[in-house]
């Protein structure tokens, strides 16, 4: 078994570092810092005359788990956010636009004076932590402080502390897993985003290494073969429903509109939702598997009330101690001409 070793652990430290926020680059280095679906970082960054644009980098889009790109443009999101907060702190304001003009992306304006937000503190430490949590329930001031942090128009966040309601939400991730699991296309698409080893994460610079997940590193060859002899329907929803017990909440987002200009919505509130909770040493992972699954999608809008509004990400959260760090490209390699 390969240990993680320091290279990955220098890797690490050397990404999730300040860079000054006053520069392009430095603007950008923080931008990738956001989470997204995968970790396939399915974006680029182009200066503009009024800012910077986010494009999407259908190259790197998910065409099975993510069929429509809801996770894509929700990831474009989520870096938009990073990039306004980053922006306020090198005292800058900013402005997004949703740009349909060619292929949809954002657009932001920066202007001359803006605020530094608390949460472009949290953007270092925040981490999308797929462990056991410790059950201990989240404090209400929290859960108000989480609420407020995500407030972004056009969506919703629904807080479920209930045992019996979060028992029925996983019921739905567990039957939408069983689907996905079974499907040879979806374990394809993902085993080809794994990175068996430090190594090959650091070679790569993205993707999901399995050190982040608790899993030991393996040779690449090894990884496969393990992969496709441990990665079962029974397995896997073991492992989800002792994590979702172990959670002291889980959140969803919901946008009140099913398109592209929305799901960056909810990739906004979700990453305020992430970077809040992270400052208030609250941990946070997703498990959107009955969000992908358009029949169990069905069923979670009902179970929620939701009517026609889709609800775009499913999360839990609770305490944890953290998990080794994920890697990133250089931001050199997302500059668009
Ligand atoms: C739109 C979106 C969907 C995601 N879906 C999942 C998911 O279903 N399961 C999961 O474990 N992580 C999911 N993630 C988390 C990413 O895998 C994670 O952000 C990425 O690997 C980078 O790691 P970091 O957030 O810890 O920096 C999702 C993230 C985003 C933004």
């Amino acid at each position: 078994m390969l240990n993680r070793g320091p290279d990955y652990d220098a890797a690490t430290a050397a990404l999730w570092s300040h860079r000054d926020p006053a520069e392009f680059m430095g603007l950008v280095h923080y931008t990738t810092l956001a989470a997204n679906s995968h970790n396939a970082q399915a974006w680029r960054f182009r200066r503009t005359t009024e800012g910077v644009a986010i494009l999407p980098d259908m190259a790197r889009a998910l065409p099975v788990a993510d069929s429509d790109h809801h996770h894509l443009y929700a990831s474009l999101g989520c870096a938009a956010e990073n990039l306004m907060l980053a922006a306020g702190a090198a005292g800058r304001s900013s402005a997004m636009e949703f740009a349909t003009d060619g292929e949809a992306h954002i657009e932001i304006a920066l202007g001359q004076v803006g605020n530094r937000d608390g949460l472009f503190d949290a953007i270092l430490e925040r981490q999308c932590t797929r462990s056991d949590f410790s059950g201990r329930p989240v404090p209400r001031s929290d859960l108000s402080a989480m609420q407020v942090a995500a407030r972004v128009a056009g969506c919703e966040l629904l807080l479920i502390e209930d045992r019996a309601k979060i028992e029925q939400v996983l019921e739905l991730i567990l039957a939408a897993n069983a689907t996905q699991v079974s499907d040879p296309a979806f374990a394809e698409e993902l085993g080809s985003w794994l990175r068996f080893n430090a190594r090959a994460a650091i070679e790569m610079g993205d993707g999901l290494y399995s050190g982040c997940s608790g899993n030991p590193s393996l040779p690449t060859f090894l990884g496969r073969i393990m992969f496709g002899v441990f990665f079962k329907p029974d397995a896997e929803n073991d492992r989800y429903a002792r994590q979702v017990r172990s959670s002291s909440g889980l959140a969803v987002f919901v946008s009140e509109r099913d398109d592209p200009a929305h799901w960056v919505r909810a990739g906004r509130s979700y990453q305020r939702f992430a970077l809040q909770a992270t400052a208030l040493g609250i941990r946070h992972a997703h498990l959107n598997q009955p969000v992908e699954v358009p029949s169990v999608r069905r069923e979670l809008q009902s179970l929620l009330g939701l009517g026609n509004r889709r609800p775009d990400l499913v999360l839990r959260f609770g305490y944890a101690q953290p998990m080794p760090r994920s890697l990133r490209r250089p931001v050199r390699s997302v500059i668009a001409p």
